[in-house]
């Protein structure tokens, strides 16, 4: 053990541990935090196992019944910490200008004087697991490092799943390999023989990004993308300004593989804002009618993408598990998603039955009714009666699962390729009950990026705040960007030119809205497996089989070009979900300039060439 001693606490760091940066680190962190004691995570199922349990004597974990859900546990949080919290998220830039227009920004100085006193003793009473994890394939050259400081097992074992978390990053890391340092903390320091809480948090939150320094500092939520610090945090705002810096780039989208029967294959990249569709869109089961097609799963949640001397560019999936909504999965929904929850899952505020395993609304469509009692998320007792007349939920609507990639069925083989897949298409698609029509595709990369840089999307309960109400959500990044978002857009831009000017054929760029609704505020597109039918358009478009319409926002879909076999979908139908209501659209095309006055600095000129295209198709 090569041990310095910080204050009398023994940093314990393992003799496999040689890299001095972070042993120098960790020890200034412990000296900050002070910590009852420190815990250096090696990744083991026997660590697993062993944290699991303190969770349940702790009263966090429920454990599910072994014989319904083995190796699952249910854990449910403070009714004030379900979600992450964009209000309290801040990139510390240098220059204001480079968090840009949509981030909180505060000067790192300032931040830091702000944060010194919060995180001081904010450990006292618990132990810091030092959590390493890779967050890519383990040494794979498009992979990068973290070390997770928290005082939250919680935490730790979610990692666990999420990241390739353990001993072997220590090897990747050597001596003086580099890493991104994050520390987390709920913020809740226990006085000396005080009792616990089952979920300790604190009403004060931070969750801070230094940017230039790539350093990440969490305090007061136990919750998903606030503490799990190598998801959102890392893989896509600090990797943000990574790809900026390197030429490449961190999207918040699915990857997914598609065969067609001749056993093509093809890859496509999915942006849909938290909530809105990706999870289910990567485990896509397609109708009885697309016999020996078949969908399988790289990513669900966000995808490192980048460029390659041939032009082409190739996506891996920087994480190792799935963070996903609960509420509204079930086996006619996604039976891939259900089939990954039966066994080694951690659950987060879901409903308990009464036989020890867990329930969320859309359950019932699987049971065929409501169960006659549940404990709810909040720890109430639930019945249907006292549903109907309170509205209670029985899981929060951002009820999760946390669960590895490998449980999944549709896991695609080369999911944990180091090279990852080559990227055929892009597409967009926010939640949107009017305007937007199905699917649409850019007739160029420039419309491609102003699409995805105008989407609008109603806000979903993966974020604390309002919800339904539509707001810009740019390449679904909003919630998730590390750096100015009019340079994002060049960012993008540049990248096809460069890739354009290597004689490459860019990838396709598409938009969906699988949320259109009737005047009855029913969705009218069926969505999920069927969203098959769209997607089989898409690969048609790209081997050349359709031709499409032009329309004032890219080229769609004719009726007749859809496979309906199996779905009774009128052209009348058809036309609700794709029509282009002119007035509509003059009302959306003024967001978009509300949109772009906000953005205006280092806008792109192509994004305001491209809006005047379209404004003169529009009048036309
Ligand atoms: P994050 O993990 O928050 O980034 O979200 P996600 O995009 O992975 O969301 P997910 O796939 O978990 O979608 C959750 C919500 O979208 C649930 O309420 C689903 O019922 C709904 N949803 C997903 N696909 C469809 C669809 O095709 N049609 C409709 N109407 N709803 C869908
Ligand atoms: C999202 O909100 O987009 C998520 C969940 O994927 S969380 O990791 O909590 O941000
Ligand atoms: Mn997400």
């Amino acid at each position: 053990m090569n041990a310095p001693t910080m204050q009398g606490l023994n940093l314990n760091a393992p003799s496999h541990v040689k890299n001095a940066r972070l042993i120098a680190w960790v020890a200034d962190m412990a000296a900050l935090c002070k910590p009852d004691n420190i815990y250096w995570c090696d990744g083991s199922k026997e660590e697993y196992d062993r944290l699991c349990q303190q969770l349940v004597d702790a009263g966090t974990f429920t454990k599910l019944n072994p014989a319904k859900r083995p190796g699952s546990f249910l854990a449910c949080s403070d009714p004030t910490d379900v979600a992450r919290v964009e209000d309290r998220t801040y990139i510390c830039s240098a220059a204001k200008e480079d968090a840009g227009p949509t981030n909180n920004w505060m000067a790192p100085a300032e931040m830091r004087a702000t944060l010194q006193p919060l995180f001081d003793g904010c450990m006292k009473g618990r132990t810091m697991y030092v959590v390493p994890f890779s967050m890519g394939p383990l040494g794979s050259p498009i992979a990068h490092v973290g070390i997770e400081l928290s005082d939250s097992p919680y935490v730790a074992v979610n990692m666990k799943i999420m990241t390739r978390m353990g001993k072997a990053v220590y090897d990747v890391l050597g001596v003086d390999g580099d890493f991104v340092p994050c520390v987390h903390t709920v913020g809740a320091p226990l006085a000396a023989g005080q009792a616990d809480v089952k979920w300790p948090c604190n009403k004060t939150k931070y969750i801070v990004h230094y940017p230039e320094t790539r350093e990440i500092w969490s305090y007061g939520s136990g919750y998903g993308g606030n503490a799990l610090l190598g998801k959102k945090c890392f893989a896509l705002r600090i990797a943000s300004t990574m790809g900026r810096d390197q030429g490449w780039l961190a999207e918040h989208m699915l990857i997914l593989g598609v065969s067609n029967p001749e056993g093509q294959k093809y890859h496509v990249a999915a942006a849909f804002p938290s909530a809105c569709g990706k999870t289910n869109f990567s485990m896509l089961v397609p109708p009885d009618a697309f016999d020996g097609w078949k969908v399988t799963t790289i990513g669900d949640d966000i995808a490192w993408i980048k460029p390659q001397s041939d032009g082409s560019l190739r996506a891996i999936n920087p994480e190792a598990g799935y963070f996903g909504v609960a509420p509204g999965t079930n086996t006619l929904t996604n039976p891939n998603c259900m089939a990954s929850l039966d066994k080694d899952v951690i659950f987060t505020n879901v409903a308990l039955t009464d036989d020890g395993d867990v329930w969320w609304e859309g359950m019932e469509k699987d049971t065929g009714g409501l169960p006659a009692h549940l404990i709810d998320w909040q720890g109430n007792d639930w019945t249907p009666e006292i549903a109907k007349q309170t509205g209670a939920k029985a899981a929060h609507p951002n009820a999760r699962f946390t669960v590895a990639a490998t449980n999944n069925p549709a896991l695609d083989p080369a999911w944990d390729d180091p090279k990852g897949v080559k990227i055929d298409a892009f597409i967009f698609g926010g939640r949107r009950s009017t305007t937007v029509p199905l699917v649409t595709e850019a007739r160029n990369w420039t419309e491609g990026v102003y699409m995805a840089a105008t989407m609008g999307s109603e806000t979903t309960a993966a974020a604390a705040g309002q919800q339904g109400v539509v707001r810009r959500d740019p390449f679904a990044m909003l919630p998730f960007m590390g750096y100015n978002m009019s340079d994002y857009f060049q960012h993008w831009l540049s990248l096809g030119e460069k890739l354009a000017a290597s004689g490459a054929t860019l990838p396709r760029i598409y938009t969906t809205n699988w949320f259109r609704k009737d005047e009855a505020g029913k969705f009218v597109w069926p969505g999920y497996g069927e969203n098959m039918r769209v997607l089989k358009w898409m690969i048609d478009r790209l081997e050349g089989k359709a031709t499409g319409e032009e329309t004032m926002f890219g080229v769609a879909p004719a009726y007749a070009e859809i496979n309906w076999t199996g779905l009774d979908f009128s052209a009348a139908q058809f036309n609700t979900v794709t029509s282009i209501d002119k007035a509509a659209w003059a009302e959306e095309l003024k967001l978009h300039t509300t949109h772009f006055e906000q953005l205006a600095y280092h806008l792109p000129q192509a994004l305001l060439d491209t809006k005047a295209a379209i404004e003169k198709r529009l009048a036309a």
